[in-house]
């Protein structure tokens, strides 16, 4: 799975991250996530910024526990999925040539994390999407999403959204939810573009509850 519309991804030489957000995604392969990514999960989620991490989990959770994370990557098909998106083939290749020529440049996607940039490129997971059964409603999936901070803003959250949706639907879910803080305006801008509708929920109110039917 590709991140722009299925297309298979052909990025030139200069469609690295860190250039347009266009050809940042063009960069970028979008999968499904699954145990043998627990070692880059915990990478990922290690990097977040606090902020990052506060937004994702509800301001709910620090450091995951082992146990945690295995779950985090062991989804239950089909009502439940993860998606991440990585570098192509082509676009991590480019990387990890140009950290072999040169150990000091600065990471296209940056990360003091040594952890990090010990995993190889392809294996780095920048963004993660998933959903999983709502809570009090069979048709209904919550779904949460995260993108690794320096890769914000540059279309990730958009293209893992965009996949996500259609799968929820075709496990027979009828809605798809997620909820976030009230000041999330990133992801509130985002869930209005790609149809949800966004309000307080009833029972927060410095949360704001995204919604989205699933035709
Ligand atoms: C919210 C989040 C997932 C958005 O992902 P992203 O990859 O940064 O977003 P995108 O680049 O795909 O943005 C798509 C659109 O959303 C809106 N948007 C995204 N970030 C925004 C911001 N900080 N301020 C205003 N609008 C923003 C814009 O409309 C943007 O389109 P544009 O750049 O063409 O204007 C990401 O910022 C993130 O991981 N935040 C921390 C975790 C979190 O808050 N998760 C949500 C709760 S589950």
């Amino acid at each position: 799975m590709s991140a722009a519309n299925d297309e298979p991804s052909d990025p030139s030489p200069t469609s690295m991250p860190g250039a347009s957000p266009r050809e940042f995604v063009d960069g970028l392969h979008i999968r499904e996530i699954g145990p043998d990514d627990l070692a880059a999960e915990r990478v990922f989620i290690a990097g977040l910024s606090p902020t990052s991490l506060r937004a994702r989990t509800l301001g709910g959770a620090g450091e995951p526990t082992d146990d945690q994370l295995r779950r985090l990557v062991t989804p239950t098909p089909p009502r439940e999925m993860v998606l991440g998106a990585f570098l192509t083939p082509h676009a991590a290749a480019e990387v990890a040539v140009r950290e072999a020529l040169d150990a000091h440049a600065p990471d296209p996607l940056p990360s003091p994390d040594p952890a990090r940039a010990a995993l190889p490129a392809s294996e780095r997971i920048i963004g993660v999407a998933r959903f999983a059964p709502g809570e009090n409603d069979d048709d209904v999936c919550e779904f949460a999403v995260a993108v690794t901070d320096p890769a914000q803003r540059r279309g990730v959250g958009r293209s893992l959204l965009t996949a996500l949706i259609p799968q929820a639907a075709a496990a027979g879910y009828r809605v798809i939810e997620g909820q976030c803080f009230a000041d999330n305006q990133g992801m509130i801008a985002l869930a209005k573009s790609l149809g949800f509708t966004v309000g307080t929920d009833p029972q927060d109110h410095t949360l704001f509850r995204l919604s989205r039917p699933l035709a």
